[in-house]
C-alpha cells in the first residue's frame, strides 16, 4: 500500500520518497465500545446529533457551534462562500474573543480556577489562577499595551514565551484589543522568532528572562539579540519588547533590558494594577492570530485564523470531541506554541468555561510518574497529548498510571499516528478501560479537529482516527482527483470537500500561497464560485475503511513530522547551506520508535574543503539549531561524497530517505551518478550507531 506512484510538477506534492510511504502499517483492529456510564453524560450523545450535522444542514448546522459564544453583534448568515477558497463565517456578527474566553464567564465562575499552573520544579507550588483574577490580569496587561505602547487593533504582535501563565494572559490581552498575535514555540531558536516577527511586520516583541526544561534552567533572554537582529534583517524589526520574568524575586538571565527599548511586564503590569480597558466587538472576520507552520517551501507560513469562526470551531469540537463540560479540570499536555495549544488549552476550554492546566516542562521530568501525580492531585478528568509522549511514557514507566488514582473520563491523542499498542496501554492503563480515547486529526491550518470518533456515538478503533468530526466529511482522493471509495484498501490524499469555521482564512501576505498549496491540486475551474470546486488538500496520505474510519499514514510532502512537530525539508536545507563548506544538502524523514519521524541529513562539500568531515557535521547540526531550534537536530549528518542526480542535476530525496530507512533504494539506473549510491551505503555501514 501507499499513495501510489506521482507525477511531479510545480506545487504538486514532492515526488521523493515521503513519511506516508515509510509509515508502518497495520491490520483492521477490533472495535471498543464507549462505556455506558460516559454515553449518559456526554455532551455529545443524543440520537439527533448525525441527523443535525448531515450534509444536507450544511453550512447551516455550524450555527450550533457559534450559539456557545457571546456575540455583541449577532450574525446575519453562517457562511459567505462567494469566493472560494476564501470563506467568511457568520457575516455581520460582531464579537471579541477575550470577552468569550473571561469576562462572560466572571458571574457564574469568577472564583473557579481558569487555568492552573503547574511549574516544572516539583518544589514550586501549583498556581491557580481563578476567572476572576485571569480578567484582572488581562485588562491589566491590555492597558500596559494600549496605553504605554500605542498598540492599536490589527497590530501585530510576536510573542515568544515558554509555557507560564503569561503565555494565555498575553495573548488573551492581545485578543481584548484586536491586536493579532503571533505566538512562536520557545523551543525554536531567535532567529526562527525574529524572522517570523518580521515576516507579519510585529510591532511588539514579547519573551521572557528563562524557564525550566528537563531540570535545567534556560535563559530565554538569550535568544532575544538574534531575534531581533532577524527581524532587522527581513526588514521589520520590532519598535518595542516586552520583558516578563519568571520570579518576582529574582531573574533567571544576565541579559540586561536596553533603555527605552524594553519594557519590564511585571512592573508595567504593576502600574496598571486595577486598571482595564473595554474588549473591542470585532468584525467575525477579523483576524484572531497567526501561527507560522512549515509548507512545502523554505518560509514558514503564517496561517491566518479568523476570530468568529476558529473560536466557534475549537469551542464546539472541545465540546463535541473532547467532552469538556464548564467546570471540568482539563490537562493538554502540549505546547501552546502549536496550534494544539492555541485551540485546545487556551481558546476552546475557557471558551467553554472549563479549567486548563498549563504545565511548564516535559512529560518525564523527573520521572515519568509526573504526569499520573499531577493528575491525580488536580483530579483531571479530560486529559490530552500526542503519541510520543505516550511511547515515552510507556517505555520509561509503563506500570506508573497504576501507582494512582486516575480518573479520566476522556484521553484525547493528537499529531502522528498512534499505533495500537501505544493505544491499548494509553486507553488501558492510563484510562483503566473505563475512559474514551479519542484520536484526533488535524493540522495548523484547520484550526480545529476535523476526523474523530465521536466519543459517545462511535465505537473506537486503535490506530484509526475514526470519521469526519461533525459537519466534516473526508474524502481519499487519487492523483487524477476521482475519490478512492472506503473499503478498497488503497491509500490516497485526504482531502476535504467542504470548507468549515475553523478553516484558516488566509496566509499572511501571500493569498496566492493558500490557493497553490492547497486547493490548486483538486481545482479544475480556478474561476469557479462553488465550493464544491475547491477541495481542500490536507498533505496526508491516507486510506479510509468500509465503516468510514480514516487512518493516516503521514505527509505526502515536504514537511517531516518530528514528534507530533512540523518542520520542513527546506527550512532544514537550507540551515545547512548557511555553513560555508556545504555545498548541498538533503534533509529525509527516518522512522523512530520513539519520535515517530527524525530527519537525518546528507550534505556535499564544495571541492578543496579540508574541514574534516565529523567536524562539518557538527557545524552542520550547530547551523540548524542556530536558524530552527534543538527541535530540528538531525539523528545523523552524513558527509557524502556527492548527492545522488537525474540527469538534469535534482538531488533524489528519495534513493538518500531508503538508504536512510534500511530499505532498498530502489531502480538507480537513471540515475547520472548511480555508483555514489553504493559509496553512500557503504558508508552508513561503516558509520557509528547514532547516539
Ligand atoms: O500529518 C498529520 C499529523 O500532523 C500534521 C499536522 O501538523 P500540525 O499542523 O503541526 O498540527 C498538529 C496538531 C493538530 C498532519 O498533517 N497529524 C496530526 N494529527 C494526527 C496526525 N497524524 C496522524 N494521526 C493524527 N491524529
Amino acid at each position: 500500500m501507499g499513495p501510489g506512484p506521482r507525477r511531479s510538477s510545480p506545487g504538486e506534492p514532492s515526488p521523493d520518497l515521503s513519511e506516508s510511504e515509510i509509515a508502518v502499517h497495520w491490520g483492521e483492529e477490533a472495535y471498543v465500545a464507549p462505556p455506558a456510564e460516559f454515553v449518559r453524560q456526554a455532551n455529545l450523545g443524543d440520537p439527533t446529533a448525525a441527523q443535525r450535522f448531515a450534509p444536507d444542514r450544511f453550512p447551516e448546522c455550524f450555527r450550533e457551534y457559534a450559539d456557545l459564544l457571546r456575540w455583541r453583534t449577532p450574525f446575519a448568515s453562517v457562511l459567505d462562500a462567494s469566493r472560494p477558497p476564501f470563506y467568511r463565517w457568520y457575516v455581520g456578527g460582531t464579537l471579541n474573543a477575550a470577552e468569550n474566553c473571561v469576562d462572560r464567564h466572571l458571574a457564574e465562575r469568577g472564583d473557579q480556577a481558569a487555568i492552573v499552573f503547574v511549574p516544572e520544579p516539583e518544589s514550586e507550588p501549583t498556581v491557580s489562577v481563578s476567572y476572576a483574577e485571569l480578567g484582572r490580569r488581562v485588562g491589566e496587561l491590555a492597558a500596559v499595551l494600549r496605553d504605554d505602547l500605542g498598540l492599536r487593533t490589527g497590530d501585530r504582535v510576536t510573542i515568544h514565551l515558554p509555557m507560564v501563565p503569561e503565555l494565555p494572559v498575553t495573548m488573551l490581552a492581545c485578543a481584548r484589543l484586536g491586536l493579532v498575535h503571533s505566538v512562536v514555540f520557545a523551543g525554536f531558536s531567535g532567529d526562527a522568532a525574529g524572522h517570523r516577527s518580521a515576516d507579519c511586520g510585529s510591532r511588539l516583541f514579547v519573551t521572557m528572562d528563562g524557564y525550566w526544561r528537563a531540570g535545567r534552567p534556560v535563559d530565554h533572554l538569550a535568544n532575544l539579540a538574534p531575534a531581533l537582529a532577524a527581524a532587522e534583517q527581513g526588514g521589520h524589526p520590532p519598535e518595542r519588547v516586552l520583558v516578563w520574568r519568571r520570579y518576582a524575586d529574582r531573574r533567571m538571565s544576565e541579559v540586561p533590558l536596553v533603555e527605552g527599548r524594553d519594557l519590564d511586564a511585571r512592573a508595567s503590569v504593576a502600574r496598571h494594577a486595577g486598571h482595564s480597558v473595554p474588549a473591542v466587538a470585532q468584525p467575525s472576520d477579523a483576524p484572531l492570530f497567526l501561527m507560522y507552520t512549515s509548507g512545502t517551501t523554505g518560509r514558514p507560513k503564517g496561517c491566518q485564523h479568523a476570530t468568529g469562526g476558529y473560536l466557534a470551531y475549537v469551542a464546539g469540537t472541545a465540546r463535541a470531541v473532547l467532552d469538556l463540560h464548564p467546570g471540568d479540570v482539563y490537562w493538554c499536555l502540549a505546547d501552546i506554541g502549536w496550534i494544539t495549544g492555541h485551540s485546545y488549552i487556551v481558546y476552546g476550554p475557557l471558551a467553554l468555561g472549563a479549567t486548563t492546566v498549563v504545565y511548564e516542562g516535559v512529560p518525564a521530568h523527573p520521572d515519568p510518574g509526573r504526569p499520573w501525580r499531577v493528575a491525580e492531585r488536580l483530579g483531571v478528568r479530560v486529559f490530552q497529548t500526542s503519541p510520543t509522549a505516550i511511547r515515552q511514557l510507556r517505555r520509561l514507566g509503563p506500570e506508573r498510571p497504576r501507582q494512582h488514582d486516575l480518573r479520566f473520563r476522556l484521553l484525547a491523542t493528537v499529531g502522528e499516528p498512534i499505533e495500537p499498542e501505544a493505544w491499548r496501554w494509553y486507553h488501558g492503563e492510563v484510562g483503566r478501560g473505563t475512559a474514551v480515547v479519542v484520536d484526533t486529526w488535524w493540522q495548523t491550518e484547520t484550526g480545529g479537529i476535523l476526523c474523530s470518533t465521536w466519543p459517545a456515538i462511535h465505537p473506537m478503533k486503535p490506530g484509526s482516527c475514526g470519521p469526519g468530526a461533525p459537519g466534516i466529511r473526508p474524502v481519499v482522493l487519487d492523483e487524477e482527483g476521482h475519490e478512492i471509495a472506503p473499503g478498497t484498501g488503497r491509500a490516497g490524499n485526504l482531502c476535504l470537500r467542504a470548507p468549515w469555521p475553523g478553516l484558516m482564512q488566509t496566509i499572511w501576505g501571500d493569498p496566492d500561497r493558500l490557493v497553490r498549496q492547497y486547493f490548486r491540486k483538486y481545482n479544475r475551474d480556478p474561476e469557479s464560485r462553488d465550493w464544491r470546486d475547491w477541495p481542500y488538500f490536507a498533505g496526508d496520505a491516507a486510506l479510509i475503511a468500509a465503516d468510514g474510519y480514516v487512518r493516516i499514514l503521514g505527509r505526502v510532502d515536504d514537511v517531516i513530522n518530528v514528534a507530533g512537530h512540523r518542520l520542513g525539508t527546506k527550512e532544514i536545507e537550507s540551515a545547512c547551506l548557511a555553513v560555508p563548506e556545504v555545498a548541498e544538502a538533503a534533509a529525509v524523514p527516518v522512522a523512530d520508535e520513539l519520535k515517530g519521524k527524525v530527519p537525518d541529513v546528507y550534505v556535499a562539500l564544495r571541492p578543496g574543503v579540508t574541514v574534516p568531515p565529523d567536524e562539518v557535521g557538527r557545524r552542520v547540526a550547530r547551523a540548524i539549531e542556530t536558524a530552527i531550534g534543538k527541535i530540528a537536530r538531525p539523528r545523523r549528518v552524513h558527509v557524502v561524497p556527492d548527492m545522488p542526480k537525474t540527469r538534469s542535476g535534482k538531488i533524489l530525496r528519495r534513493v538518500l530517505a531508503g538508504l536512510s530507512n534500511g530499505r532498498e533504494p530502489g531502480d538507480v539506473t537513471t540515475l547520472a551518478n548511480p555508483e555514489v549510491v553504493e559509496q553512500i551505503r557503504e558508508q552508513i555501514a561503516g558509520e557509528r550507531p547514532e547516539r
